[in-house]
């Protein structure tokens, strides 16, 4: 068999981890040949590929990045005439390259284009990869433990210079419309409050427990706000949140932006692995010939699901997560 891999959407720690299981199970196991895409579907509607073979695979486990490059090309995006003919170029091209399947590596953008190519007559195989871990579907994805352990860092650090001055610190961590980061990186931080899009907040409430806190004589807070909250400021919800805390409570606030920190850099060891697993089984479900589907982490096991199931839905964090309901009961404010 012949298969083709491109990596599409934001990129995140694991690809390659990735990349490297399904290329060298390709390889290895199966003797398949595998096609490398550049840029993910760019690639695709140019022919800018590359043969992958062993070699090309060596010592890229730890490496951040993908080495396949990657874009938010969206070929069923019909923003302009020309561009709705993408989908038929894709298919020509493939068809060029006797591919026998592609592996779409990608968010919740990547399984829906994946989903159209498989209804287009592409086989097809997605695996889930986001820091943002808000896929639908499957328990984690690969990049989120890494983005998690970054941001956890940064709110240890942040500790002692709030510490020492008494401050509030603000941090905002990435997460794209869910709070997953947030959650995670805040309870492992220690944080005092997290903000989420999913649960909302009540401002005076978050002032409120900031100046309990000051009564307790704790007069510094670390307050973890998702990027995604909705706030008059569109681009960075922590800086609203920052302004409002210092003009009600009196206390200096700072704010940190934590940005594509949380997505670069090499994976971590847990995302490594995850990213192994996934490769390797989406490599088995080609040579079965089980097209339309995505691998995912289903109660600790690699599983799959139809393509056509995923397709336009995210994860999000509940109000009943055991995170919140912990945090909760040792008086962690989650804006309520
Ligand atoms: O999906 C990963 C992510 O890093 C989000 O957390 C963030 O909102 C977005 O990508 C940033 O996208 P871009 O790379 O287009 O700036």
């Amino acid at each position: 068999m012949k298969i083709g891999i491109l990596s599409s959407g934001g990129d995140c720690p694991g690809i390659n981890a990735t990349i490297r299981g399904v290329g060298k199970t390709a390889m290895m196991h199966y003797g398949m040949d595998v096609i490398g895409i550049h840029s993910g579907f760019t690639g695709l509607l140019h022919n800018d590929i590359e043969i992958l073979n062993e070699r090309s695979l060596s010592g890229i486990l730890n490496l951040g990045g993908t080495i396949l490059g990657t874009s938010r090309e969206k070929p069923f995006r019909k923003a302009l005439d020309s561009d709705s003919e993408k989908p038929q170029i894709i298919y020509q091209n493939y068809k060029n390259l006797n591919l026998d399947c592609l592996v779409c590596i990608g968010g919740n953008g990547t399984q829906k284009t994946a989903n159209k190519l498989s209804q287009l007559g592409i086989n097809v195989i997605g695996i889930p990869k986001t820091i943002d871990n808000d896929i639908w579907g499957t328990d984690i994805t690969f990049g989120f433990d890494t983005a998690v352990n970054i941001a956890t860092e940064a709110i240890d650090r942040l500790h002692s210079t709030a510490s020492s001055h008494k401050r509030v610190m603000v941090v905002e961590v990435m997460g794209h419309h869910a709070g997953w980061i947030a959650l995670y990186a805040g309870m492992a931080g220690g944080a005092d409050v997290i903000l989420i899009p999913e649960l909302g907040y009540d401002i005076d409430k978050v002032n409120k427990c900031i100046l309990e806190r000051a009564k307790r004589g704790k007069p510094y807070s670390i307050v973890v706000v998702a990027e995604g909250l909705k706030t008059p400021d569109q681009h960075h919800p922590s800086r609203f949140i920052t302004q409002e805390i210092e003009k009600a409570t009196g206390i200096e606030t700072r704010d940190t932006i934590l940005g594509y920190t949380q997505r670069g850099g090499n994976p971590s060891p847990f995302d490594r692995n995850l990213a192994t697993r996934l490769g390797g089984h989406a490599t088995e479900l080609i040579a079965n010939r089980e097209f339309g589907k995505m691998v995912c982490m289903k109660d600790g096991k690699v599983s799959s699901l139809p393509l056509q199931e995923v397709a336009g839905k995210l994860k999000l964090v509940t109000e009943n997560h055991d995170l919140i309901l912990q945090g909760i009961r040792m008086g962690i404010s989650f804006g309520w």
